[in-house]
């Protein structure tokens, strides 16, 4: 049987051995996918473990995606401009890191919110991991302008500069900003912050949002429930990040099996699921 896994700390919740599951019947192929809850200090030996059993692929969650990248003997352009790693592919003796969370982010926005990014206004808000992950997909998809805004301007500056020449090549307007006195008001607005876990609340206003803006947390469930409410009081199109759970999903899905498997399909089926359960 092709092994599969994702790797996490914490992981007990993971969907990912579902979705790939239910990925893997659609498309009639022939895999085991689980899940490994790995400690803190045990990411190397844990691969080294899962390669050694036979695996061929495995998914990386929190905390473990900058020492992903770092562990690889191959990395992807976009994983290398990341600086983090959500899936690894074994193959030969090599480890090859590669990065499918911005690229799922653009797809669900435009499968599953049916937004094309070219030309629009967006506001990236946060300049830790999670912006780090999607920014170079977001500027492939050729938006006019991006603003990333945080707490710590230092570091949306740091951010900017990385990927700089690739906003130059998409002719995308790249700008750092610190959360207050944004200019304007943005079509879509994705909030990439851990202000949600911290207790806090959105950290930028309310009038940043065109009427009908889209407004995008990456995360789901109670965790994006405030920025949800915040964005449906500023009349916006609220969508969560379950979408861009399933779309990085179906990308490494395709890079390991060769399919594309049907993602909003099996995202219809997992918000059903998660409803059911709630
Ligand atoms: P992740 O990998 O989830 O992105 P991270 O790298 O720790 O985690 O980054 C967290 C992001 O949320 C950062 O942009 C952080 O802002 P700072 O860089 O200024 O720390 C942002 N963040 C966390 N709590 C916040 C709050 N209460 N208000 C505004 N921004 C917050």
């Amino acid at each position: 049987m092709d092994l599969y896994c994702v790797m996490g700390n914490p992981v007990t919740h993971s969907k990912s051995p579902w979705i790939h599951a239910r990925f893997a019947e659609l498309t009639g192929q022939t895999l085991h996918y689980g899940k490994r809850h790995i400690e803190l200090d045990g990411f190397a030996p844990a691969i080294q473990a899962f390669v050694a059993e036979g695996g061929l692929g495995c998914n990386i969650t929190l905390p473990f995606k900058f020492q992903a990248a770092a562990l690889a003997t191959d990395i992807s352009d976009r994983a290398r401009l990341a600086q983090a790693s959500n899936m690894l592919t074994f193959k030969d003796g090599a480890i090859l890191a590669d990065n499918t969370d911005g690229v799922g982010l653009v797809n669900d926005i435009g499968r599953g919110a049916g937004i094309d990014l070219s030309g629009r206004r967006l506001l990236l808000i946060g300049a830790g991991g999670a912006s780090a992950g999607v920014l170079g997909p977001l500027i492939r998809a050729q938006p006019a302008s991006i603003t990333v805004a945080n707490r710590s301007i230092d570091k949306a500056s740091a951010l900017v500069e990385r990927h700089a020449a690739l906003a130059l090549l998409h002719k995308t307007e790249l700008l750092a900003h610190g959360l207050q006195g944004l200019d304007g008001t943005f079509d879509v607005v994705i909030n990439a912050t851990s202000s949600s876990l911290n207790g806090a609340g959105v950290p930028v206003s309310g009038s940043t949002l065109k009427a009908g803006a889209l407004a995008y947390d990456m995360m789901y469930g109670p965790a994006a429930q405030g920025f949800i409410n915040w964005a449906r009081e500023h009349s916006a199109v609220a969508r969560d990040g379950l979408g861009m759970l399933v779309e990085q999903a179906a990308e490494a899905f395709l890079i390991w099996r060769g399919v594309r498997p049907p993602a909003q399909q099996v995202l219809a089926e997992l918000r059903a699921l998660m409803s059911c359960q709630a």
